[in-house]
């Protein structure tokens, strides 16, 4: 039988990492690692922030899975900088068609990006990457964008 992912009773855990006593960057490791661990075709979970400094460039915060090269991605580069170009979530299913994209590894399949705003301003993004071709749908589309808004809070 498919096992349906509990959406709603993800996005319950994720407010109560928001609410617990850590710090901000234990709590964006936290839902990384929550984020990772709890659905399937989350194969690597991580968070890019707008660089304050003026500059149209992310750079890398907490993440869960293996190491990236891209540690800092100008607007416009790759999967990440087009969303925070755009200011909109950007899902790749394929990644073999998308021409503008930074590969981490050979491993990933499809990607999906959503913008964290804060005061209308996109102040960072959430970045998954998985290893099945096609795993993403609305319900993720809403999840993370629930999930985004909570992290919003924290920033
Ligand atoms: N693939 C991304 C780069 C970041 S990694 O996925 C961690 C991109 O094309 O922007």
């Amino acid at each position: 039988m498919n096992k349906a992912v509990e959406f709603d009773s993800l996005l319950k855990k994720i407010e109560k990492i928001i609410c617990d006593s850590q710090t901000k960057n234990e709590k964006l490791k936290s839902i990384c690692k929550f984020l990772k661990n709890n659905v399937d075709h989350y194969d690597w979970v991580g968070f890019y922030f707008v660089n304050d400094t003026g500059k149209k460039e992310l750079f890398l915060g907490p993440f869960e899975g293996e190491p990236t090269e891209h540690v800092k991605i100008k607007f416009g580069d790759g999967i990440c900088g087009q969303a925070a170009e755009t200011k909109e979530i950007f899902v790749v299913q394929d990644v073999t068609k998308e021409t503008n994209y930074l590969s981490c590894s050979p491993k990933v399949k499809s990607e999906m990006v959503v913008p964290i705003f804060k005061g209308g301003e996109i102040v960072g993004e959430l970045d998954i990457d998985s290893h099945k071709i096609e795993p993403f749908t609305q319900k993720d589309e809403n999840f993370l964008k629930n999930v985004c808004d909570l992290v919003s809070k924290l920033m």
